[in-house]
């Protein structure tokens, strides 16, 4: 079998995780910090979670408070080496975590002007994603805890991704109910005090990852979301009709591949130059017909559930006709809206460490046997 190419990643440093906190006694407020104070040294004088994630292209590290309410830094690297295979190869995914994620949490614990020594606690993505990426992270995560003996917080992919939500709006309280739409789930939650309810979810691909291949088939780039809505600018949606799954069924799943098969034989009726010039009606249509399934199904959530807010999250919320749609929509009906800016809508490590407070800490050492799991 020919190996994978693979090119070692630019400009990366080795951790200095030896630099020791130097303790309080240079700090800027001659000796004493107020809690939450960070004298930019090491002495941040509160308890702070080391958030981990790596269950698919992103190497992600973030120093969020115990709360879950606020982040102190949030660094992603996001993998460029997929893009030539127009989507993510897992075992590049893996390998390329492996190199960056020292690096990652060096840069975040820097932004946070914290020290290793000043981590009270590590969370890290479990579930679900690539196994041999996720298992990057956590086994990151429980070296760090191990050797500082301190607790490690399992936190499941999609609640992390809800869990952005908190990061935005901190006064958010449940309950709510939640849209995840990103490239590899699409579903619909009841959120409340007790956890997340599964109301609805796509029976075929999810949101992002029809985005995505709807851009391979327009010859336009990875990931597909944005680039679709670049190719859209200036198209005009309502040149060409694609159906909108499952619109009028009365339940709360979505369907994305008879508009994926749609868009095939479109541009199977086209030639080249055809194929070119329709090119952004046909993203603009393409997207809009994505987002029409996506606020229909969550307004009709929300209705059901008698919620009185709405969050949506998972890269496709960072979306612009989506959130432009479902401001005019929420505001029509009285609902409040929550999407997190698009930083904290694509994967992220803040938005594992915002979830770490809803999930069950394990004492150290108890987690040296915790697994990963791809589902
Ligand atoms: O949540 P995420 O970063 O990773 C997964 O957990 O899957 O979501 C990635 C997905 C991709 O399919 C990507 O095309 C889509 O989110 N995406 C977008 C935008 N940014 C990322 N889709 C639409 N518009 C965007 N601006
Ligand atoms: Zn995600």
């Amino acid at each position: 079998m020919t190996p994978l190419p693979y090119t070692p990643a630019k400009g990366y440093t080795s951790p200095k995780w030896a630099r020791l906190s130097p303790g309080h006694t240079d700090a800027p407020s001659g000796g004493r910090l107020d809690p939450g104070q960070a004298c930019g040294r090491g002495c941040y004088n509160r308890a702070v979670i080391l958030a981990i994630e790596t269950s698919c292209d992103d190497t992600c590290a973030a120093v969020v408070e115990p709360g879950g309410r606020r982040a102190l830094s949030n660094v992603v690297h996001t993998q460029t080496e997929h893009a030539r295979y127009g989507g993510v190869v897992p075992e590049v995914a893996s390998r390329a975590h492996l190199e960056r994620i020292d690096g990652v949490i060096e840069k975040a614990l820097e932004d946070a002007s914290i020290v290793l020594d000043d981590v009270t606690g590590v969370a890290v993505t479990v579930r679900p994603g690539l196994i041999g990426a996720l298992l990057v992270g956590v086994s990151a995560a429980k070296g760090i805890a191990y050797a500082r003996r301190l607790p490690l917080i399992p936190v499941d992919h999609l609640e992390g991704h809800v869990a952005a939500a908190y990061l935005a709006q901190p006064d958010l309280e449940p309950p709510f109910v939640a849209l995840i739409a990103s490239g590899g789930h699409t579903a619909l939650y009841a959120v409340d005090a007790g956890g997340m309810r599964l109301l609805g979810e796509t029976l075929d691909d999810a949101a992002g990852e029809a985005l995505d291949k709807g851009a391979r088939m327009l010859g336009l780039g990875f990931p597909g979301g944005p680039e679709i809505s670049k190719a859209a600018e200036g198209g005009d949606p309502s040149r060409h009709e694609f159906p909108v799954g499952l619109k009028n069924r009365d339940n709360l799943d979505f369907s994305f591949s008879g508009l994926k098969t749609s868009l095939l034989y479109k541009l199977k009726a086209l030639d080249e130059e055809g194929a070119r010039r329709e090119r952004p009606h046909l993203a603009a249509a393409y997207e809009r017909a994505v987002v029409d399934a996506l606020s229909r199904k969550l307004l009709r959530a929300a209705e059901a559930e008698r919620a009185g807010t709405v969050v949506v999250a998972g890269g496709v919320a960072a979306n612009g006709l989506l959130r432009r749609t479902l401001e005019g929509e929420c505001g029509d009906r009285g609902l409040r809206l929550v999407i997190p800016p698009p930083a904290l809508c694509t994967d992220n490590a803040a938005m594992i460490g915002a979830a770490a407070p809803l999930s069950k800490a394990v004492p150290f050492p108890g987690y040296l046997g915790l697994n990963a799991r791809s589902v």
